[in-house]
């Protein structure tokens, strides 16, 4: 949009320089020049001087330097069209618009409508009994519900209709702002919102465009909104956006959580940087929307697993719009919360210590690939492998994309190294085919068992292993007690021990280990005992390594749930590095290595 240099120069004039300045900064007049201490650097003495006759203002310590609406444009995070907008607006200047005169006079009829609309919504709020209750038993102070308007649409068909239309305005351009529904099969049309708390939804210069509706109770639509109409497209707005704008533009940063009330809340704790989408996805143009204030805007999503999948839906959304310095960050809530019962519950610090824990958007990809990825066969490390550049393959800037697969190749290798060889030098099992993942746990519990059968020593030796191990068969868990009970297997025979654990009745689960599997094995077995030794240390590590990695993927599971949850994101990578660590003893015993130098 063009304007010319006479329209630009008269609302400067009109605005004047000073008194745009001195609503956020405290100036005091120095000669010619009024001094202050500089809004865009953190300063002790003033630096900042603003000349009024030049039009414009200059920082010594910073070097900020601008006019009228470059100061607006700074501080509000907006750019040069909605500068001089908000400012002609302020200086009563009318811009010439390029737009059809026809248009214009059709929006500004239903701007008038929609805030008759909010007014008298309003008013009903302060009539009814029981919303009033309603907000206040959510926590919502009256400063808030004035804040954002809020209002109450009473159980009638009716109501709004006669109100407004008292009020002179007609029936057909109530049906096109969406407060009122005209039947399909002709009929009286009635009022959209009936029965429910009303949520004012303005567009990107505060104007009231569109309303959300809550039902009080538990009717089936818990929220309608207002239909989409000229002045109001959902995917292109955020709910407070035009509130939250200038905090999210001065802190230099915006939350994006999913619901009405949540932004509420927050506002309320005094996080004033939160806007929600409406009711859908985040899209890409409100994406956009949030990059023109802030670079990294933080993605909070509810501790659910709707939360989880709108996450990865954003994203996805996000990836191809990446541009050299401007991503996203996620944060998740707890399970189970949303940032107003997270505040209502556990207190405001709980939110900020989620939103700090929020991580960057490479971070958040990388972890979705590899949270339940299985990385045992070099064709597993090169499907990730591959799902990593087809990840980075997504975003359109060609310098973002070259970094993500830098960065994400940089994660991999580091993980590929750390993990460790992956052929696994074992002494075989009986039955037990190469590949680690294929051997029977439950074997391998029979096979500790029948070693200390026939070696006594290990009872004593191992006895808390052997306490340790999870034997879900009670015949052989019974066994396993009584071994380590048995006090002086130390110095028994294999014949006294079986004999004792016979007499104890336990003869069935003795039984059970003289299998010839089993025994051949253990036949073939060098019975020093420094190799009765090793080879316990080797099924011992197999089992605890099968039982790291079931609560690896539990925690897997709860680490890719509660994004931002400290606890369960440190679980998961400590277990997953023992799981590395067993794995690496398991290819390098320490014994062997010993011999081989
Ligand atoms: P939530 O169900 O999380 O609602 O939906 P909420 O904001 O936490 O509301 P309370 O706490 O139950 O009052 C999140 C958002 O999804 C949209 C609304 O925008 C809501 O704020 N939504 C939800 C709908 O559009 N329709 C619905 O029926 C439900
Ligand atoms: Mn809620």
């Amino acid at each position: 949009m063009a304007w010319s240099d006479g329209i630009l120069d008269d609302i400067r004039r009109r605005v004047g320089l000073v008194d745009v300045i001195a609503r956020r900064v405290k100036l005091e007049k120095r000669g010619r020049e009024y001094i202050g201490l500089c809004p865009f650097h953190g300063e002790k003495t003033p630096s900042f001087t603003v000349n009024e006759s030049k039009g414009f203002y200059h920082c010594f310590g910073c070097g900020a330097h601008g006019d009228a609406f470059g100061f607006v444009m700074r501080t509000q995070g907006i750019d040069f069209p909605e500068a001089v907008k908000l400012l002609a607006r302020e200086a009563g200047v009318t811009l010439r618009s390029d737009f059809d005169p026809q248009e214009r006079q059709k929006k500004s009829g239903l701007y008038t409508l929609l805030a008759a609309a909010q007014a008298w919504f309003q008013t009903q709020l302060n009539n009814a009994d029981g919303a009033g209750d309603y907000l206040n038993r959510r926590g919502l102070t009256a400063q808030t519900i004035n804040n954002f308007h809020l209002g109450w649409a009473p159980q009638s068909r009716h109501a709004l209709r006669d109100g407004l239309r008292d009020q002179g305005f007609s029936e057909e351009l109530m049906i096109e702002a969406g407060l009122l529904i005209k039947p399909e099969g002709g009929g009286a049309a009635y009022d959209r919102f009936r029965n429910r708390v009303m949520f004012p939804i303005t567009d990107v210069q505060g104007k009231t465009v569109a309303f959300g509706g809550r039902a009080l109770g538990t009717e089936k639509a818990k929220y309608i909104n207002s239909p989409e109409t000229r002045l109001f497209q959902k995917s292109r707005l955020l709910y407070a956006w035009s509130q939250s704008r200038p905090h999210i533009y001065q802190a230099k940063q915006g939350l994006v959580v999913e619901g009405y009330m949540d932004v509420l809340a927050l506002h309320q704790a005094g996080l004033t940087t939160a806007v929600a989408p409406l009711g859908t996805a985040l899209s890409e143009d409100q994406i956009r929307l949030l990059w023109k204030a802030v670079d990294e805007p933080i993605l909070c999503f509810d501790g659910d697993s709707a939360g989880v999948r709108a996450a990865t839906r954003a994203a996805e959304r996000a990836l191809p719009l990446l541009r050299p310095g401007q991503s996203l960050r996620f944060a998740m809530l707890p399970s189970g919360a949303d940032p107003d019962s997270l505040i209502a519950r556990q207190g405001v610090e709980a939110m900020k210590e989620c939103v700090a824990a929020a991580v960057p958007m490479v971070d958040w990809v990388w972890r979705g690939l590899v949270a339940d990825a299985r990385l045992e066969t070099p064709e597993q490390w090169a499907a990730l492998k591959r799902r990593l550049q087809k990840i980075a393959g997504h975003i359109t800037d060609s310098g973002v994309r070259d970094e993500y697969r830098r960065a994400l190749m940089d994660r991999f290798w580091r993980l590929r190294r750390s993990s460790g060889g992956q052929a696994n030098r074992q002494t075989m099992p009986p039955g037990a085919s190469g590949r680690s993942s294929r051997r029977d746990p439950h074997l391998e519990v029979k096979i500790l068992l029948a070693l200390v059968l026939s070696h006594p020593w290990l009872a004593t030796e191992m006895s808390e292993e052997l306490g340790f191990l999870d034997i879900p068969d009670p015949g052989l868990d019974h066994l396993r007690q009584a071994m380590i009970e048995c006090s002086d297997c130390g110095q028994l025979d294999k014949a006294d021990l079986i004999r004792q654990l016979i007499e104890q009745g336990h003869g069935t689960a003795v039984e059970r280990l003289d299998t010839v599997r089993i025994q051949s094995y253990l036949k073939r077995m060098d019975n020093t005992r420094h190799n009765v030794r090793q080879t316990w240390q080797e099924h011992m590590g197999f089992l605890r390594q099968t039982a790291l990695r079931a609560e690896l993927r539990a925690a897997g599971a709860a680490f890719a749930n509660h994004f931002g949850d400290h606890a369960a994101d440190r679980r998961f990578w400590a277990l997953k590095r023992r799981v590395q660590e067993e794995e690496k003893k398991l290819a390098n015993p320490p014994d062997c290595a010993d011999q081989e130098r």
